[in-house]
């Protein structure tokens, strides 16, 4: 079969996947998951292809069952819509088109599946992707679920799903194609947002300026639910936007990304709802975006993204000492986990088919407790093709810093008197996604201006100030 460039990529992961299964028989599905109802109407939630469904298949469409036989290779199924269905959602594309895209020589129609899956009953079976397929079997196709006494293996399921995430880690150059159209797109909503923001406009509104620029831009969803907090809001780690208006005086704090053929890119900005940064919004935006370019300057191939947390919480620790906010030495305080007060989250994660994305810590790494490594969600050693984010930052979260407990056990550390009167600053993060290369590091949203003074004249730009 003559394959497209796009195509013999995502041929090549299969290859690769199959390979480090490495199974004598068998077969394994890789559902791509069904349309999820909104109870209560005839409506249904956005939809988004299982990651492993769309690595493996390079497609996504609702209802898709990639399979697997040892013996055979790859099919994938794709529901065609009947008559009836096609009168309201359109035809979808052809099986043809989808044996294109996916470079897979077999491809046919979903009701084919219980047929195929029946003359291999009772043979070990692997279900990785969305797992509705054994709740919702019927809708796949499959109205015989029960009666094929599949023997099902949990463990050898998650074996198989975690070779996937590895194979995930290191982006492909079709990935990374998406990846950059995607960091593109949200280049252009940021620059929106940062030259419309103005006291008086709401978070919401800002949002529609900066999701209609990425739309504009080529994006066919934003990657994950946009965050844009004013003011006290923006403390709040994943605020959703709301009809508050900017005030004079505050920050703007935007987590906002586009998302293009699956890929995600998670960006964040912070600018003064006026023309500058001003007092102590100056000295913490200083701190945050050192830190950050220091971390961002440390991603190389072998460094451990878990000595790059540490190393910005040290530094983040040592200039609240310096900004007389934390009180003592800036390891010991890490050690006690004092700066995770202010800054309560991982410094980034992995980032590709999902924001979060999978393969984020080796296993036999399993999560802490500590407040300090609690939200870690990468732990592992840096190779060329991940793409990382690097995202620190500093907030006054109320429910950290009035907790009883908290403010007991971090009597000497914290120099209250200091912090609760900044109990309405808000946050400032800073957020960048990293691609490692063979020599270092390359920021694919490098394109959108962090430095103080190039925000500062952006915003003066946009002020007409
Ligand atoms: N936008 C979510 C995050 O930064 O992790
Ligand atoms: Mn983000
Ligand atoms: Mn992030």
């Amino acid at each position: 079969m003559q394959q497209n460039g796009a195509a013999a990529l995502v041929a090549k992961r299969r290859e690769r996947a199959a390979e480090r299964w490495n199974l004598d028989r068998g077969v394994v599905l890789v559902p791509a998951g069904l349309m999820l109802p909104i109870a209560g109407t005839d409506q249904f939630h956005e939809y988004h292809a299982h990651p492993e469904h769309q690595y493996l298949a390079g497609v996504g469409q609702p209802g898709g069952v990639l399979a697997f036989d040892a013996g055979e290779g790859w099919t994938l199924f794709v529901p065609q819509p009947d008559a009836a269905e096609r009168v309201w959602t359109g035809d979808g594309p052809s099986l043809a088109a989808v044996g294109e895209a996916s470079g897979l020589e077999r491809v046919q129609p979903a009701s084919e599946l219980g047929e195929w899956l029946e003359r291999r009953r009772g043979e070990p079976l692997a279900v990785i992707g969305n797992d509705d397929l054994t709740l919702r079997a019927a809708e796949y196709g499959v109205e015989s679920w029960a009666s094929l006494e599949f023997a099902t293996d949990d463990e050898e399921s998650e074996r198989l799903r975690a070779v996937v995430a590895e194979l995930r880690r290191a982006k492909d150059p079709r990935e990374l194609a998406l990846m950059r159209q995607a960091a593109a797109a949200t280049h252009r909503g940021h620059m929106a947002g940062i030259r419309k923001a103005r006291a008086g406009l709401s978070e919401r509104a800002l949002q529609i300026e900066i999701e209609v620029e990425f739309f504009r831009a080529g994006a066919e969803r934003t990657a994950y639910g946009s965050i844009v907090g004013g003011g006290p809001n923006a403390a709040t780690l994943h605020s959703t936007p709301t009809s508050r208006e900017f005030g004079e005086g505050e920050l703007i704090l935007v987590d906002a990304g586009a998302e293009v053929g699956g890929y995600a890119s998670d960006v964040t900005r912070t600018y003064p709802v006026g023309p500058r940064f001003e007092g102590v919004q100056r000295d913490l935006y200083a701190l945050v975006l050192g830190v950050q370019e220091r971390a961002i300057a440390g991603v190389r191939p072998g460094v451990e993204y878990k000595d790059l947390h540490l190393a910005a919480s040290v530094e983040i620790a040592q200039g609240l000492v310096d900004l007389g906010l934390l009180r003592g030495d800036a390891e010991g305080l890490v050690e006690r986990d004092a700066q995770a007060l202010l800054f309560p989250h991982g410094l980034g994660h992995m980032l590709g088919l999902a924001t979060h994305d999978a393969g984020g810590c080796l296993e036999e790494r399993p999560p802490s407790d500590r407040p300090t490594l609690r939200y870690l969600r990468a732990d592992l050693p840096l190779q060329p093709g991940y793409v990382v984010t690097i995202e620190p930052g500093i907030y006054f979260i109320d429910a950290l810093l009035e907790d009883p407990d908290l403010r007991e056990r971090y009597r000497d550390d914290v120099a209250w008197e200091r912090v609760d009167g900044m109990l309405d600053f808000g946050g400032i993060r800073i957020e960048d996604d990293v691609l490692v290369t063979e020599e270092g590091a390359e920021v694919l949203s490098a394109a959108t201006p962090k430095a103080m003074d190039a925000i500062e004249a952006l915003r003066a730009e946009g002020l007409g100030a």
